[in-house]
């Protein structure tokens, strides 16, 4: 298959070519496209066989479910059971990077909930994707469009090199803004609880809804997560990742570069831009500044493939507390890292 890259300029949205691909997700294709928290690999929501065209092309496992993306809030009333005014406070932070999971209604297939009795539901900050959903007049299924397990692309190119040959059309919107995917807040039952956390952090949330919590296995990680997709091996580059945290890191990264180099390997390093001269002798991404965590969660994914392409063996990482933004992060970080996270 011809994969087609169709570039779109957000601020002057060509309805031309939303109109074909919006062709192509009618007619039962997968399209990916941008979202404000990484591109999305979409299929119509309410036709199965289409959502299930997603399980193949990205290898993803069928048990873990999708979730349904809505340009409008009123989209909701076919697809969820009930709706509360405590659900209605969350609603207030969309259009944005959260997800929220409700019992669902009979008409959602499937394939979108993996058999479950529930569905994920985002309403995308995003003027491409909000157009696509529109002009496709359906809800739109779409988890990242990564090939399962590798790091969420957040650029067209990014999409292109896990999906070429595979979908016919990505939809080329540029950069998505945050990064990382969105919170995901499971609704369906007597508390909200936080099953992935992202940009809209448990701190923040607790301020509208104060029974909010976060599930177990984000609180105590030998504990079996609630939502399926993580239990899964994901986010992980080809070289291993080694992700350090706590004094001085930055020392000690470049003291175990040296012991890697030493040995032969081809060492990349991802750390802060205070830092960035100590690392001059190495391929270095910075994360931006400590002080501003939102250009970290922007280009840790990105930064994850760009060491793939420049080749290292071994990409050694700073790490960031676990609170607020950097829970999310870390979130990530972990995953990347398959738990090569050292306090030092
Ligand atoms: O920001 C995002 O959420 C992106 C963009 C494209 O919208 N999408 C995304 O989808 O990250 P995906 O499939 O990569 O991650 C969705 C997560 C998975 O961990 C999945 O298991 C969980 O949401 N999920 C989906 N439906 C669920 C449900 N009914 N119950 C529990 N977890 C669910
Ligand atoms: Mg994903």
């Amino acid at each position: 298959m011809k994969t087609e890259i169709l570039k779109i300029d957000r601020e002057n949205i060509d309805t031309d070519a939303i109109k074909k691909a919006a062709n192509f997700i009618k007619s039962g294709q997968l399209v990916a496209f941008p979202t404000e928290t990484v591109y999305g690999l979409g299929a119509d929501g309410i036709n199965d066989e289409a959502c299930r065209k997603i399980f193949k092309a990205k290898g993803r496992p069928s048990d873990n479910p999708l979730i349904l993306h809505i340009s409008h809030i009123s989209m909701l009333d076919n697809l969820v059971e009930e709706i509360t005014d405590k659900h209605r406070k969350l609603f207030e932070l969309w259009p944005g990077p959260m997800t929220l999971i409700f019992k669902k209604s009979k008409s959602i297939p499937d394939a979108v909930t993996a058999g479950g009795d529930t569905v994920a539901i985002r309403f995308p900050s995003d003027q491409i994707a909000r157009a696509l959903i529109t002009e496709a007049d359906t809800p739109i299924a779409a988890p990242s469009a990564n090939i399962s397990g590798r790091p969420s692309p957040t650029n067209a190119s990014d999409v292109y090199q896990d999906m070429d040959g595979i979908i016919p059309v990505i939809i080329d919107g540029g950069e998505s803004n945050i990064g990382i995917e969105s919170t995901v807040i499971d609704l369906s039952g007597d508390e909200p609880i936080i099953l992935r956390p992202g940009f809209y952090t448990y701190e923040f949330l607790k301020d509208i809804l104060s029974d909010m919590r976060l599930d177990d296995s984000l609180v105590d990680s030998s504990k079996i997560p609630k939502s399926p997709g993580q239990k899964y091996k994901h986010y992980a580059p080809k070289a291993k990742l080694r992700v350090f945290i706590g004094e001085d890191v930055p020392t000690h990264l470049l003291s175990e570069a040296e012991k890697y180099k030493s040995d032969g390997k081809k060492v990349g390093i991802l750390a802060f831009e205070e830092d960035k001269e100590k690392f001059n002798s190495y391929p270095y991404i910075s994360l931006g500044s400590r002080k501003d965590l939102s250009t970290m969660s922007h280009v840790l994914f990105s930064s994850l493939r760009e060491m793939d392409r420049l080749g290292v063996d071994l990409i050694l990482a700073e790490g960031v507390k676990e609170k607020h933004l950097g829970k999310s992060i870390m979130n990530r970080m972990k995953k990347a890292a398959a738990n090569d996270v050292n306090f030092i």
